[in-house]
Protein backbone atom coordinates (compact mmCIF):
# COMPACT_ATOMS: atom_id res chain seq x y z
CA UNK A 1 0.00 0.00 0.00
CA UNK A 2 1.48 3.39 -0.88
CA UNK A 3 -1.09 5.38 1.51
CA UNK A 4 0.69 8.18 3.49
CA UNK A 5 0.96 5.80 7.26
CA UNK A 6 -0.42 9.56 9.02
CA UNK A 7 -3.65 8.98 7.21
CA UNK A 8 -3.34 4.77 7.04
CA UNK A 9 -5.15 3.39 10.10
CA UNK A 10 -3.56 0.27 9.17
CA UNK A 11 -0.20 0.89 10.11
CA UNK A 12 -0.50 1.89 13.34
CA UNK A 13 -1.55 -2.08 13.51
CA UNK A 14 2.05 -3.19 14.63
CA UNK A 15 1.01 -7.39 15.39
CA UNK A 16 4.81 -8.37 15.78
CA UNK A 17 4.91 -5.42 18.87
CA UNK A 18 1.23 -6.73 20.48
CA UNK A 19 2.19 -10.26 20.42
CA UNK A 20 5.44 -9.12 22.07
CA UNK A 21 3.62 -7.32 24.66
CA UNK A 22 0.72 -10.28 25.03
CA UNK A 23 3.74 -12.60 25.34
CA UNK A 24 5.14 -10.50 27.98
CA UNK A 25 2.18 -10.60 30.05
CA UNK A 26 2.73 -12.79 33.51
CA UNK A 27 -1.22 -12.01 34.88
CA UNK A 28 -4.51 -11.70 34.42
CA UNK A 29 -4.32 -8.73 35.20
CA UNK A 30 -1.87 -7.80 32.52
CA UNK A 31 -3.72 -9.73 29.86
CA UNK A 32 -7.16 -7.74 30.73
CA UNK A 33 -5.46 -4.78 30.36
CA UNK A 34 -3.92 -5.58 26.76
CA UNK A 35 -6.95 -7.02 25.91
CA UNK A 36 -8.57 -3.25 26.62
CA UNK A 37 -6.00 -1.59 24.20
CA UNK A 38 -6.10 -3.81 21.71
CA UNK A 39 -9.46 -4.74 21.19
CA UNK A 40 -11.30 -2.43 23.75
CA UNK A 41 -13.91 -0.12 22.94
CA UNK A 42 -11.21 3.14 22.35
CA UNK A 43 -8.61 0.53 21.73
CA UNK A 44 -5.95 0.35 18.44
CA UNK A 45 -8.77 -1.62 16.44
CA UNK A 46 -11.46 0.27 17.44
CA UNK A 47 -9.77 3.74 16.12
CA UNK A 48 -8.66 1.83 13.10
CA UNK A 49 -12.15 1.36 12.29
CA UNK A 50 -13.71 4.33 13.13
CA UNK A 51 -10.60 6.27 10.78
CA UNK A 52 -11.23 3.58 7.86
CA UNK A 53 -14.02 5.85 7.30
CA UNK A 54 -11.83 9.18 6.01
CA UNK A 55 -10.11 6.69 3.30
CA UNK A 56 -10.93 7.70 0.34
CA UNK A 57 -13.65 4.30 -1.15
CA UNK A 58 -11.16 2.59 -3.24
CA UNK A 59 -8.53 2.38 -0.30
CA UNK A 60 -10.90 1.02 2.42
CA UNK A 61 -11.66 -2.23 1.45
CA UNK A 62 -8.04 -3.73 1.76
CA UNK A 63 -7.65 -1.71 4.40
CA UNK A 64 -10.50 -3.04 6.17
CA UNK A 65 -9.36 -6.63 5.91
CA UNK A 66 -5.74 -5.66 7.05
CA UNK A 67 -7.50 -4.67 10.57
CA UNK A 68 -9.64 -7.51 10.52
CA UNK A 69 -6.45 -9.62 10.24
CA UNK A 70 -4.85 -7.97 12.72
CA UNK A 71 -8.04 -8.09 15.34
CA UNK A 72 -8.32 -12.03 14.83
CA UNK A 73 -4.65 -12.23 15.43
CA UNK A 74 -4.47 -10.76 18.73
CA UNK A 75 -7.53 -12.53 20.06
CA UNK A 76 -5.84 -15.09 19.07
CA UNK A 77 -2.69 -14.30 21.24
CA UNK A 78 -4.48 -12.96 24.32
CA UNK A 79 -6.14 -16.20 24.32
CA UNK A 80 -3.41 -18.50 23.83
CA UNK A 81 -1.74 -16.76 26.30
CA UNK A 82 -4.48 -17.07 29.21
CA UNK A 83 -4.28 -20.41 28.29
CA UNK A 84 -0.56 -20.75 28.95
CA UNK A 85 -0.94 -18.44 32.46
CA UNK A 86 -2.66 -21.45 33.86
CA UNK A 87 -5.15 -21.12 36.76
CA UNK A 88 -3.51 -20.13 39.73
CA UNK A 89 -2.86 -16.69 37.64
CA UNK A 90 -6.18 -16.49 35.87
CA UNK A 91 -7.84 -16.88 39.12
CA UNK A 92 -5.52 -15.78 41.83
CA UNK A 93 -5.74 -18.38 44.84
CA UNK A 94 -6.50 -21.91 43.22
CA UNK A 95 -9.78 -23.82 44.75
CA UNK A 96 -10.44 -27.36 43.41
CA UNK A 97 -14.01 -27.78 42.30
CA UNK A 98 -13.28 -30.83 41.21
CA UNK A 99 -16.73 -32.59 41.46
CA UNK A 100 -17.97 -36.05 40.92
CA UNK A 101 -19.04 -37.04 37.21
CA UNK A 102 -22.21 -36.20 35.81
CA UNK A 103 -22.50 -38.64 33.47
CA UNK A 104 -25.44 -38.47 31.44
CA UNK A 105 -27.53 -42.04 31.77
CA UNK A 106 -29.10 -43.41 28.91
CA UNK A 107 -33.00 -43.44 29.08
CA UNK A 108 -34.73 -47.01 28.61
CA UNK A 109 -37.66 -48.61 28.54
CA UNK A 110 -40.41 -48.44 31.28
CA UNK A 111 -40.38 -51.85 33.06
CA UNK A 112 -43.89 -52.84 31.86
CA UNK A 113 -42.88 -52.67 28.09
CA UNK A 114 -39.82 -54.36 28.55
CA UNK A 115 -42.31 -57.02 29.70
CA UNK A 116 -44.56 -56.84 27.29
CA UNK A 117 -41.98 -57.04 24.81
CA UNK A 118 -40.48 -60.04 26.77
CA UNK A 119 -43.14 -61.65 26.70
CA UNK A 120 -44.38 -60.78 22.68
CA UNK A 121 -40.89 -62.49 22.06
CA UNK A 122 -41.79 -66.14 23.56
CA UNK A 123 -45.09 -65.81 21.82
CA UNK A 124 -43.45 -64.81 19.04
CA UNK A 125 -41.03 -67.69 19.16
CA UNK A 126 -43.91 -69.91 19.52
CA UNK A 127 -45.36 -68.90 15.91
CA UNK A 128 -47.43 -66.25 17.03
CA UNK A 129 -48.27 -62.92 15.84
CA UNK A 130 -48.73 -59.46 17.87
CA UNK A 131 -52.04 -57.40 17.49
CA UNK A 132 -53.45 -54.46 18.93
CA UNK A 133 -56.92 -52.73 19.39
CA UNK A 134 -58.43 -49.49 20.21
CA UNK A 135 -58.60 -48.44 23.93
CA UNK A 136 -62.04 -46.83 23.22
CA UNK A 137 -64.32 -49.67 22.44
CA UNK A 138 -67.55 -49.99 21.76
CA UNK A 139 -70.21 -51.77 23.47
CA UNK A 140 -70.05 -54.75 20.66
CA UNK A 141 -66.62 -55.13 20.85
CA UNK A 142 -66.00 -55.26 24.50
CA UNK A 143 -69.37 -57.18 25.61
CA UNK A 144 -71.52 -58.06 22.92
CA UNK A 145 -69.74 -60.43 20.63
CA UNK A 146 -67.73 -61.65 23.22
CA UNK A 147 -71.40 -63.13 24.79
CA UNK A 148 -71.75 -60.72 27.39
CA UNK A 149 -75.19 -60.21 26.44
CA UNK A 150 -76.87 -57.25 27.79
CA UNK A 151 -78.03 -56.89 31.41
CA UNK A 152 -75.76 -60.21 31.86
CA UNK A 153 -74.45 -60.47 35.91
CA UNK A 154 -70.97 -60.99 34.25
CA UNK A 155 -71.23 -57.55 33.28
CA UNK A 156 -70.53 -56.63 36.54
CA UNK A 157 -67.36 -58.44 36.95
CA UNK A 158 -66.05 -55.71 35.33
CA UNK A 159 -66.77 -52.34 36.63
CA UNK A 160 -66.44 -50.31 33.33
CA UNK A 161 -66.05 -46.72 32.56
CA UNK A 162 -68.22 -45.18 29.59
CA UNK A 163 -67.45 -42.60 27.86
CA UNK A 164 -69.50 -39.78 27.31
CA UNK A 165 -70.31 -39.96 23.39
CA UNK A 166 -72.96 -41.19 21.17
CA UNK A 167 -75.71 -43.61 22.61
CA UNK A 168 -75.42 -43.59 26.45
CA UNK A 169 -73.46 -46.77 27.91
CA UNK A 170 -72.26 -47.69 24.14
CA UNK A 171 -68.96 -46.23 23.92
CA UNK A 172 -66.43 -47.20 26.53
CA UNK A 173 -62.98 -47.48 27.65
CA UNK A 174 -61.57 -51.06 27.24
CA UNK A 175 -61.91 -53.33 30.50
CA UNK A 176 -60.19 -55.90 29.24
CA UNK A 177 -57.79 -57.02 25.77
CA UNK A 178 -60.62 -59.91 24.86
CA UNK A 179 -62.40 -57.14 22.23
CA UNK A 180 -59.27 -57.17 19.88
CA UNK A 181 -59.77 -61.13 19.96
CA UNK A 182 -62.99 -60.41 18.10
CA UNK A 183 -60.98 -57.46 15.88
CA UNK A 184 -58.47 -59.82 14.71
CA UNK A 185 -61.08 -63.02 14.14
CA UNK A 186 -63.37 -60.41 12.15
CA UNK A 187 -60.09 -59.56 10.17
CA UNK A 188 -58.78 -62.90 9.24
CA UNK A 189 -59.62 -66.46 8.51
CA UNK A 190 -58.43 -69.29 10.77
CA UNK A 191 -55.85 -70.51 11.74
CA UNK A 192 -55.11 -67.51 14.34
CA UNK A 193 -52.15 -67.83 16.17
CA UNK A 194 -51.70 -64.00 18.04
CA UNK A 195 -51.35 -62.41 21.05
CA UNK A 196 -52.95 -59.00 21.99
CA UNK A 197 -51.33 -56.37 24.56
CA UNK A 198 -52.75 -53.29 25.46
CA UNK A 199 -53.68 -50.96 28.30
CA UNK A 200 -56.94 -51.75 30.13
CA UNK A 201 -59.37 -49.27 32.23
CA UNK A 202 -61.61 -50.61 35.22
CA UNK A 203 -63.77 -47.93 37.61
CA UNK A 204 -61.96 -49.67 40.45
CA UNK A 205 -60.38 -48.28 43.99
CA UNK A 206 -56.79 -48.54 43.88
CA UNK A 207 -55.06 -51.02 45.90
CA UNK A 208 -51.84 -52.36 46.47
CA UNK A 209 -52.78 -54.78 43.37
CA UNK A 210 -55.47 -53.38 41.72
CA UNK A 211 -55.74 -49.83 39.56
CA UNK A 212 -58.18 -47.79 37.06
CA UNK A 213 -55.61 -48.26 34.68
CA UNK A 214 -53.30 -51.45 33.91
CA UNK A 215 -52.34 -53.50 30.88
CA UNK A 216 -53.02 -56.84 30.06
CA UNK A 217 -52.01 -59.41 27.26
CA UNK A 218 -54.57 -61.91 25.31
CA UNK A 219 -53.88 -65.12 23.51
CA UNK A 220 -55.65 -66.80 20.72
CA UNK A 221 -55.44 -69.49 18.65
CA UNK A 222 -57.94 -70.68 16.57
CA UNK A 223 -57.35 -73.69 14.23
CA UNK A 224 -58.58 -76.90 13.19
CA UNK A 225 -58.58 -80.07 16.14
CA UNK A 226 -57.50 -77.25 18.96
CA UNK A 227 -58.20 -78.79 22.41
CA UNK A 228 -58.24 -78.41 26.26
CA UNK A 229 -54.26 -79.70 26.44
CA UNK A 230 -52.66 -77.47 23.90
CA UNK A 231 -54.28 -74.73 25.93
CA UNK A 232 -52.48 -75.87 28.91
CA UNK A 233 -49.28 -76.41 27.21
CA UNK A 234 -49.25 -73.21 26.07
CA UNK A 235 -49.63 -71.95 29.41
CA UNK A 236 -46.70 -73.85 30.55
CA UNK A 237 -44.74 -72.77 27.83
CA UNK A 238 -44.91 -69.07 28.44
CA UNK A 239 -44.70 -69.14 31.95
CA UNK A 240 -41.35 -71.48 31.82
CA UNK A 241 -40.29 -69.13 29.18
CA UNK A 242 -41.01 -65.93 31.43
CA UNK A 243 -40.11 -67.03 35.04
CA UNK A 244 -37.72 -70.33 34.49
CA UNK A 245 -38.02 -74.08 34.27
CA UNK A 246 -39.17 -74.14 37.83
CA UNK A 247 -41.88 -72.64 37.58
CA UNK A 248 -45.19 -75.32 37.63
CA UNK A 249 -48.54 -74.00 36.06
CA UNK A 250 -52.26 -74.95 36.97
CA UNK A 251 -55.58 -74.48 35.53
CA UNK A 252 -58.85 -74.35 38.69
CA UNK A 253 -62.20 -74.08 37.14
CA UNK A 254 -63.33 -70.67 36.26
CA UNK A 255 -66.52 -68.68 34.27
CA UNK A 256 -66.51 -66.22 31.69
CA UNK A 257 -68.81 -65.57 29.20
CA UNK A 258 -66.71 -66.03 25.94
CA UNK A 259 -64.91 -69.69 27.12
CA UNK A 260 -66.36 -72.44 27.84
CA UNK A 261 -64.85 -74.34 29.50
CA UNK A 262 -62.77 -71.42 31.44
CA UNK A 263 -60.53 -71.78 34.12
CA UNK A 264 -58.60 -69.75 35.99
CA UNK A 265 -54.65 -70.10 35.82
CA UNK A 266 -52.04 -70.14 38.30
CA UNK A 267 -48.50 -70.11 38.70
CA UNK A 268 -46.62 -72.25 41.32
CA UNK A 269 -45.44 -69.44 43.97
CA UNK A 270 -41.95 -67.37 42.53
CA UNK A 271 -40.51 -66.66 46.12
CA UNK A 272 -41.13 -69.92 48.10
CA UNK A 273 -41.16 -72.40 45.40
CA UNK A 274 -44.90 -73.66 45.97
CA UNK A 275 -43.97 -74.25 49.90
CA UNK A 276 -46.50 -71.84 50.68
CA UNK A 277 -45.28 -68.20 52.25
CA UNK A 278 -46.86 -65.15 52.92
CA UNK A 279 -47.06 -63.84 49.49
CA UNK A 280 -49.27 -66.86 48.03
CA UNK A 281 -51.40 -67.22 51.36
CA UNK A 282 -49.35 -70.17 52.40
CA UNK A 283 -51.32 -71.72 49.27
CA UNK A 284 -48.07 -72.72 47.19
CA UNK A 285 -49.88 -70.91 43.98
CA UNK A 286 -50.30 -67.31 42.74
CA UNK A 287 -53.28 -66.84 40.61
CA UNK A 288 -52.15 -65.25 37.34
CA UNK A 289 -55.24 -64.73 34.78
CA UNK A 290 -58.54 -66.34 32.75
CA UNK A 291 -58.74 -68.89 30.22
CA UNK A 292 -60.54 -71.50 28.77
CA UNK A 293 -61.97 -72.57 25.09
CA UNK A 294 -63.59 -70.16 22.96
CA UNK A 295 -67.46 -69.78 23.21
CA UNK A 296 -69.34 -71.12 20.15
CA UNK A 297 -71.33 -68.25 20.14
CA UNK A 298 -68.27 -65.98 20.21
CA UNK A 299 -67.41 -67.51 16.89
CA UNK A 300 -70.65 -67.13 15.50
CA UNK A 301 -70.32 -63.69 16.23
CA UNK A 302 -67.57 -63.52 13.96
CA UNK A 303 -68.59 -65.66 11.16
CA UNK A 304 -66.69 -68.98 12.11
CA UNK A 305 -68.03 -71.98 12.12
CA UNK A 306 -67.52 -73.61 15.15
CA UNK A 307 -68.39 -77.28 13.99
CA UNK A 308 -64.87 -76.53 11.91
CA UNK A 309 -62.76 -74.89 14.84
CA UNK A 310 -61.81 -74.81 18.11
CA UNK A 311 -59.67 -72.80 19.82
CA UNK A 312 -58.13 -71.02 23.45
CA UNK A 313 -58.26 -67.83 24.32
CA UNK A 314 -56.21 -66.83 27.73
CA UNK A 315 -56.06 -63.30 29.45
CA UNK A 316 -53.74 -61.71 32.06
CA UNK A 317 -52.24 -58.65 34.01
CA UNK A 318 -48.91 -57.95 32.63
CA UNK A 319 -47.72 -55.71 35.90
CA UNK A 320 -48.11 -58.98 37.84
CA UNK A 321 -45.22 -60.47 36.05
CA UNK A 322 -42.80 -57.77 37.02
CA UNK A 323 -44.59 -57.48 40.26
CA UNK A 324 -44.26 -61.35 40.66
CA UNK A 325 -40.74 -61.42 39.47
CA UNK A 326 -39.07 -58.20 41.00
CA UNK A 327 -41.32 -57.88 43.86
CA UNK A 328 -42.32 -54.70 42.91
CA UNK A 329 -45.75 -53.46 44.72
CA UNK A 330 -48.30 -51.93 45.04
CA UNK A 331 -49.09 -51.71 41.51
CA UNK A 332 -48.91 -47.81 41.11
CA UNK A 333 -45.61 -47.83 41.49
CA UNK A 334 -46.01 -48.41 37.65
CA UNK A 335 -47.45 -45.23 36.68
CA UNK A 336 -46.32 -42.63 39.20
CA UNK A 337 -43.06 -42.30 37.17
CA UNK A 338 -40.83 -41.92 40.24
CA UNK A 339 -37.08 -41.41 38.77
CA UNK A 340 -36.15 -43.59 41.21
CA UNK A 341 -37.67 -46.63 40.13
CA UNK A 342 -37.72 -45.49 36.19
CA UNK A 343 -33.98 -45.96 36.79
CA UNK A 344 -33.92 -48.94 38.77
CA UNK A 345 -35.62 -51.27 36.58
N1 LIG B 1 -60.60 -61.02 29.64
C1 LIG B 1 -60.59 -61.79 30.86
C2 LIG B 1 -60.43 -60.79 32.03
O1 LIG B 1 -60.05 -59.68 31.83
C3 LIG B 1 -59.46 -62.76 30.90
C4 LIG B 1 -59.61 -63.85 29.88
C5 LIG B 1 -59.05 -63.74 28.62
C6 LIG B 1 -60.31 -65.00 30.17
C7 LIG B 1 -59.20 -64.74 27.69
C8 LIG B 1 -60.46 -66.01 29.28
C9 LIG B 1 -59.91 -65.88 28.03
O2 LIG B 1 -60.70 -61.13 33.16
Amino acid sequence: MTTDPATDPAAELDLDAARAAIAAATTADELDELRRRFLGKKGLVARAKESIKTLAPDQRPAVGRAVSTYSAAVEEALGARAAGLGPAEVEGPSLDLTLGGHGRRRGHSHLVTQCRRDLEDVFVALGYRVAEGPEVESDWYNFEALNFPRGHPARAMQDTLYVDLGEPEQVLLRTHTSPVQIRVMESQPPPIYCVMPGRTYRNETPSPRNSPVFHQIEGLAVDRGLTFGDLAGTIEAFTSAYFGQRVRSRLLPSFFPFTEPSAEFALSCVFCDGSGCRVCSHTGWIELGGCGMVDPNVFRSVGIDPEEYSGFAFGFGLERMPMLRYGVEPIKTFFDNDLRFLIRY
